[in-house]
């Protein structure tokens, strides 16, 4: 799949900008605070309803306007599309082909994306919340399914804090939590299974793809990491009882607290290379080379679960990445995956002997090359 074009009105420092991009590579290349990424989030907020910076869509619209319009050409098993993000009085309309969706979530499926920006280097040593949303990510854009479950469960959660709170304040009795339990276990257990799924396909891709850039120095295995005790084979079944144990165990102390302390909103994904966890332990180097494996691998999992390659989005991080890295990665995309990379380096990119199409940012207007 591929985007052709480009139109932003209205959207951060752009007022009317109309673009078109090559099927290949796409070099985005300006000094800093320019619009670079600003391009980027747009594009991703036609992939996934939302934006990758910000959940407060009032930030995109221009300072000086009351509203943002883009729209993006989208060729895909050659069919186009045409996909509009309209944000007005504080509403989101989306159109595909001229037709309004019911919901955000209606988008999955259309424009696929793997974005790789400088929180992703983080990706190893930052906290689980980074590496949730990142399998949230991943598998949001395969199944509107389970963007709807994390939507579902966002709301039981918060529903059954309070009642935690009521409780312990004595407002109300301890069984009014059991409607709200089952739709937590429900929910969350559905949340887990397909989180499960998606690793045990993932971690096959990523564990080649690390070997691939360490030339077989370097094994890497994503393990879901979570307090209830399950595996990779445990039914949904199993994950429920599971679950329910766990919180009739921790009731007491979730009262205490007032929050729910057991579900997949405090689960993470254990990173091992060479039976060392290296969220805790590893090297700089080991953790670019582990960021940039789990993209290469997600590239590779959209591929096999839809049938096609995603665009990937590449923010900033290429010139962070050494020749060797920067070498694997473009063996990887050449020619197959249609890219665009923001750098404030003119120089790195120009080693491109590829197709590719340039793009000079200042202040908001961009020139073609
Ligand atoms: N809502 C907005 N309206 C107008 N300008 C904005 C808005 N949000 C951000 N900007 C401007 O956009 C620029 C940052 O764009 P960005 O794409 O993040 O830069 P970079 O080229 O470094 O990636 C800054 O100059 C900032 O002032
Ligand atoms: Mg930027």
């Amino acid at each position: 799949m591929f985007l052709s074009q480009l139109y932003l009105k209205n959207f951060r420092n752009y007022k009317h900008q109309h673009l078109k991009f090559n099927q290949n590579l796409n070099l985005i290349v300006g000094a800093n605070a320019q619009g670079k990424t600003n391009i980027l989030e747009a594009i991703y907020l036609l992939g996934t309803g939302n934006s990758h910076r910000t959940n407060l869509d009032s930030e995109l619209v221009n300072w000086n306007k009351d509203n943002f319009y883009i729209k993006g050409e989208l060729i895909k098993k050659s069919q186009n599309y045409q996909l509009e993000v309209n944000y007005q009085g504080r509403n989101k309309i989306i159109k595909i082909n001229s037709n309004k969706l019911q919901r955000i979530s209606d988008l999955v499926g259309y424009l696929n994306i793997v974005i790789f920006s400088p929180e992703d280097l983080s990706l190893v040593k930052g906290s689980p919340s980074r590496r949730r949303k990142f399998i949230n990510l991943e598998v949001s854009q395969i199944s509107s399914y389970y963007k709807h479950l994390l939507t579902e469960y966002g709301k039981i959660l918060k529903q059954r804090n309070n009642l935690l709170k009521e409780i312990r304040d004595n407002n109300i009795p301890q069984h009014m939590l059991q409607v709200w339990e089952q739709q937590l276990i429900d929910t969350g257990s559905k949340i887990i299974k397909r989180r499960l799924e998606a690793l045990d396909k993932l971690s096959i891709l990523a564990k080649l793809m690390q070997r691939k850039i360490t030339d077989g120095k370097e094994t890497l295995l994503l393990k879901y990491d979570t307090k209830l005790e399950i595996n990779t084979e445990s039914s949904i079944q199993e994950i429920k009882e599971q679950f329910k144990y766990l919180l009739n165990k921790k009731r007491e102390r979730e009262i205490e607290h007032g929050v729910t302390k057991v579900g997949p909103h405090r689960d993470d994904i254990s990173l091992i290379v060479n039976n060392i966890d290296i969220r805790k332990f590893g090297s700089q180097g080991q953790q670019r080379t582990t960021a940039l494996a789990i993209k290469l691998a997600e590239l590779e999992f959209m591929k096999a679960e839809i049938g096609e390659y995603p665009i990937l989005l590449l923010d900033d991080v290429f010139s962070e990445l050494d020749e060797g890295r920067r070498f694997k990665l473009l063996k990887v995309i050449q020619n197959k995956i249609q890219t665009f990379i923001t750098t404030t380096h003119l120089k790195q990119v120009q080693e491109f002997n590829g197709k590719h199409k340039f793009f000079k940012i200042k202040k908001g207007s961009v020139i073609e090359g």
